[in-house]
């Protein structure tokens, strides 16, 4: 099945432009603890038609290599997608922000040699969803690109963080603690090849298990 860019498409998120605007403080104070170099970590291995989904405000751009040749950047929240619209325009490589959730993205089967998860998965609430349409819309030995936070490997804050989650979600944007994502991509078929880390993404906040590298169809 082929899915071109013109194919009517599920209407993006609501406008949430308080939580877009909380959401663009928060990730530059993340970048200056050292998201900027995770980021750079990140987008390294990118090559040809990248798809980055729910791109946010753009804080991607900047570090994309120049083997990209473009760069589609899908984003369901109307105030996040006019940031990275403008952040488009500085970038060092084309890029294209349009409207689309992870579960049905714009763009057609095998089209994209990387897509892009950056702290995303977290949110995007069916990841196997997400994970099948990566697949679909990736080339052959297209490669996904992966920087998300994960459920702790350890049993307590595990079990804290599914306590915790949806208090958190709502006042995160969705942003779930507990996503289990080593456990959904290897449900998918995905090889993966990532380090696991802490990283508190602001001060005073407890770390938490971040993923970082690549995930290839098996
Ligand atoms: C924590 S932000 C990360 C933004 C950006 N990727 C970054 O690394 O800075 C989560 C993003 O996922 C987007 N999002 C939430 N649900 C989504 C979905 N179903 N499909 C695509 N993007 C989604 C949000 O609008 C937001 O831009």
């Amino acid at each position: 099945m082929n899915r071109p860019p013109t194919t009517p498409r599920p209407a993006g998120h609501p406008p949430r432009p308080r939580f877009a605007r909380r959401l663009a403080r928060a990730n530059a104070a993340a970048d200056a603890r050292g998201g900027a170099a995770h980021r750079r970590e990140l987008l390294c291995p990118a090559r040809g038609h990248v798809v980055e989904v729910g791109c946010g405000d753009g804080l991607n751009f900047p570090a994309y290599p120049a083997a990209v040749a473009r760069v589609t950047a899908v984003e369901p929240e109307p105030t996040l997608r006019d940031l990275a619209t403008r952040a488009a325009a500085s970038a060092p490589v084309s890029v294209t922000v349009v409207d689309g959730v992870a579960s049905r993205l714009p763009v057609g089967d095998g089209e994209a040699e990387a897509v892009v998860f950056s702290q995303v998965l977290c949110s995007v609430g069916d990841v196997p969803a997400a994970l099948r349409e990566a697949r679909r819309v990736l080339a052959p030995g297209g490669v996904v690109l992966l920087y998300e936070h994960i459920r702790s490997d350890r049993p307590v804050p595990a079990a804290l963080q599914t306590v915790v989650s949806p208090l958190w979600a709502r006042a995160a944007g969705g942003c779930r603690l507990d996503v289990d994502l080593p456990r959904h991509l290897a449900a998918a078929g995905f090889a993966v090849d990532a380090r696991r880390f802490g990283f508190a993404p602001s001060p005073g906040a407890p770390p938490v298990t971040f993923l970082l590298g690549t995930a290839r169809p098996a």
